[in-house]
């Protein structure tokens, strides 16, 4: 048990994916896996652990934001070794070419600041993903016919964002779309040499204003899910 997890020691597996929303973790879990057991429930933040195709898998909320999942992500590596860490979650699309439900892959993010700012001080640490997870994640993305983008994200500390300035030098330069976890994954990914991938689906576009419609969230979460456990098992 940790302070905000309350797995017995040997309940997360090294495999963990991680939704921002604890009951996405739960329907996930009750969808895809087998043998399925409640690993954690402080504070609501549901995680659980199971087997997909014979391989352990915990799918862990993460909550909304980095100071959040980074809790989260310090105790599974910290104090459950694990090994293969994979947000799956949604983005705010950022360029004309990237379309509602398309699948972006972020091979690396820009931040304003993360909780991991206070070590790297003046450094403009570039945080990037695991090549393997991310190549495999493609392919598997591709071979469900989903449009796959694979570029820089932002990961924002604002969901309400009054600085409409920085949105238009993230497009100028290429960034891809907008959510709130994927930098500190990585940067903690990076720091105790473990793997990391988000996997986002394009939920709302801040050019065009639309949005994934509440129908459709579920198919797009459940291609997300299969998309990371092929990335970690195939
Ligand atoms: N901003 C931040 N995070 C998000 C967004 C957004 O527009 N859409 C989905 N996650």
């Amino acid at each position: 048990m940790t302070i905000h997890i309350g797995a017995k020691p040997g309940e997360i597996a090294d495999t963990v994916l991680l939704p921002g929303d604890p009951y996405r973790a739960k329907w996930a879990a009750e969808t895809f896996l087998a043998d399925v057991k409640l690993v954690n429930e402080v504070r609501g933040m549901l995680g659980f652990t199971g087997t997909w195709n014979g391989h352990r898998v915990t799918i862990q909320g993460s909550g909304m934001g980095m100071p959040s999942l980074s809790i989260y992500v310090n105790e599974l590596i910290k104090d459950y070794d694990a090994k293969t860490l994979i947000r799956i979650g949604s983005c705010g699309g950022m360029q004309p070419q990237v379309g509602i439900r398309d699948v972006i892959l972020a091979s690396t993010s820009s931040t304003v600041s993360t909780p991991s700012t206070g070590i790297f001080k003046e450094l403009n640490f570039a945080p990037s993903a695991d090549f393997d997870l991310l190549h495999k994640a493609f392919h598997a993305a591709e071979a469900k016919g989903i449009k796959t983008h694979v570029g820089g994200i932002y990961s924002a500390d604002v969901f309400y964002d009054e600085r409409p300035d920085l949105n238009e030098q993230m497009t100028r330069h290429g960034i891809l779309a907008v959510e709130m976890e994927a930098a500190e994954l990585y940067n903690l990914a990076l720091r105790y040499n473990r793997r990391a991938l988000a996997v986002l689906t394009v939920s709302d576009h801040l050019q065009t204003g639309e949005a994934l419609p509440s129908e459709d969230r579920e198919k797009s979460f459940g291609d997300m899910v299969e998309i990371a456990l092929e990335a970690a098992f195939k």
